[in-house]
């Protein structure tokens, strides 16, 4: 089946680059088992998607309601490639707008945080309010009676453009469309109800970093939705059985199959042959921790999952792991670079031996810790070998063709081909 697109709108990064033009994509017959590599190295789908998924009518983070807590609270963050500012007004209310002087364009906050009564923009100082309303600029009236603004200039046809925002379980999101549909209904029930059980309480961050991903955005959409790589590749998680395929555990799928939750309980690993058969990597160490009491947990939770990863589309993901919780977002930076961000989290009723636990616990996954490192690598491996071959495709077929939830097995890729799926509807692909 054939499949034309055309691309209109270029992306900053992509307007010098001479391309093939999009009409002559099509997604291979066999839909979402099938990944074309072009997806991940071609600039007119890096914009297309600009426009389409982060423009486009999807909720996306923004940031952490807690981030915000105060009237004046300003925090800034990005959609896709769009700069973006989250506040909190004098009346409490939080509002999301472009990070785009109504004047010239120029950036209004340059701070990640900061704490003020309204935005000036440094340039020629336009003033505006935390909603993103103009209330005043410099030199309207001129000097001396000279120069200055139009009579007919209105303070109310100029703004910081406002997105739509919803918050949920201290989660602010943020959408530029009209018609994207109300925040729950875009997650669904599940997806929402897992949402709940990690951060329906007052969370207080433990801390923040980020790295940059040698990578398209969508490799580590994948990959955090590839639940049977964790175990092969991350020799830590299998030598230290902290998470294994051997363990129960399963796939949910969201109902449209664009968010998934990959959920594992470690105190029901049964020891499998397979591990040992097939000589994987991460089978072959035997190894002592200096610290065992890293590995030291609590049962935060009745339902004796102790390993979960959610992800919510197209680039959030909320993860625990033992005790240590945790939201990472990307942020897409060309079409082969990304930024992962990690906020890691714990609530405010903790205990300070709990609190001092989550931040020990935050080595086993971020970004100075035990997993992202093999992921960063893993990723600009695909990256790399996958750039110059655009009509070869990725097959994605472990755990069947379907598309569907698995809570007997986590030997599957369906999470993958649930990303796939929205991609695609999303971007037109899949006519
Ligand atoms: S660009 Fe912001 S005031 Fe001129
Ligand atoms: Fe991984």
């Amino acid at each position: 089946m054939e499949t034309a697109i055309s691309c209109t709108q270029a992306s900053p990064g992509a307007i010098a680059q001479e391309r093939p033009p999009l009409e002559d994509f099509a997604w291979p017959e066999e839909g979402v088992t099938r990944v074309p590599f072009r997806v991940f190295s071609d600039p007119a789908i890096y914009a297309l998607e600009q426009e389409k998924i982060f423009r486009g009518p999807v909720w996306h983070y923004l940031c952490l309601e807690t981030e915000v807590a105060h009237k004046g609270d300003i925090r800034t963050t990005w959609l896709g490639e769009t700069p973006i500012i989250v506040t909190r007004d004098d009346n409490g209310e939080i509002h999301a707008m472009i990070n785009r002087c109504a004047h010239k364009g120029a950036l209004v906050c340059l701070k990640d945080h900061d704490n003020q009564r309204s935005l000036t923009c440094v340039y020629h100082a336009w003033n505006y309010g935390l909603d993103g309303k103009l209330k005043g600029l410099a030199f309207r009236k001129g000097v001396h009676g000279k120069g200055g603004m139009p009579e007919d200039f209105d303070v109310q046809k100029h703004r910081l453009e406002p997105l739509r925002v919803e918050v949920f379980c201290g989660i602010v999101f943020g959408t530029y469309s009209p018609d994207t549909a109300p925040l729950q209904e875009f997650l669904g029930e599940p997806i929402s109800r897992f949402i709940k059980r990690h951060m329906d309480q007052p969370l207080k961050i433990l801390g923040v970093h980020s790295q940059t991903l040698h990578n398209n955005w969508k490799l580590y959409a994948e990959n955090v939705r590839d639940s049977y790589h964790a175990t092969l590749l991350h020799t830590f998680y299998t030598t230290f059985k902290v998470n294994r395929l051997d363990m129960d555990g399963g796939i949910v799928l969201s109902e449209k199959k664009w968010h998934h939750i990959s959920y594992t309980k470690r105190a029901t690993l049964q020891a499998d042959q397979e591990y040992q058969k097939a000589g994987v990597h991460s089978a072959k160490y035997e190894s002592n921790l200096e610290g065992p009491e890293l590995l030291g947990a609590w049962d935060a939770f009745e339902d004796r999952i102790t390993h979960s990863i959610q992800t919510i589309f197209p680039s959030l993901v909320i993860q625990l792991t033992l005790n240590s919780l945790a939201v990472r977002f990307f942020v897409p930076r060309g079409v082969d670079k990304t930024e992962l961000f990690w906020v890691f989290l714990g609530y405010e009723n903790d205990t300070p031996e709990q609190e001092k636990m989550r931040v020990m616990q935050s080595n086993l996954t971020g970004a100075a810790g035990l997993v992202a490192l093999e992921d960063g690598c893993i990723n600009s491996f695909v990256q790399r070998a996958t750039a110059s071959s655009p009509d070869r495709q990725a097959f994605i077929e472990m755990g069947g063709r379907q598309t569907e939830s698995n809570e007997s097995s986590r030997a599957t890729e369906a999470a993958v081909r649930g990303f796939w799926h929205g991609y695609r509807q999303i971007m037109g692909f899949d006519k």
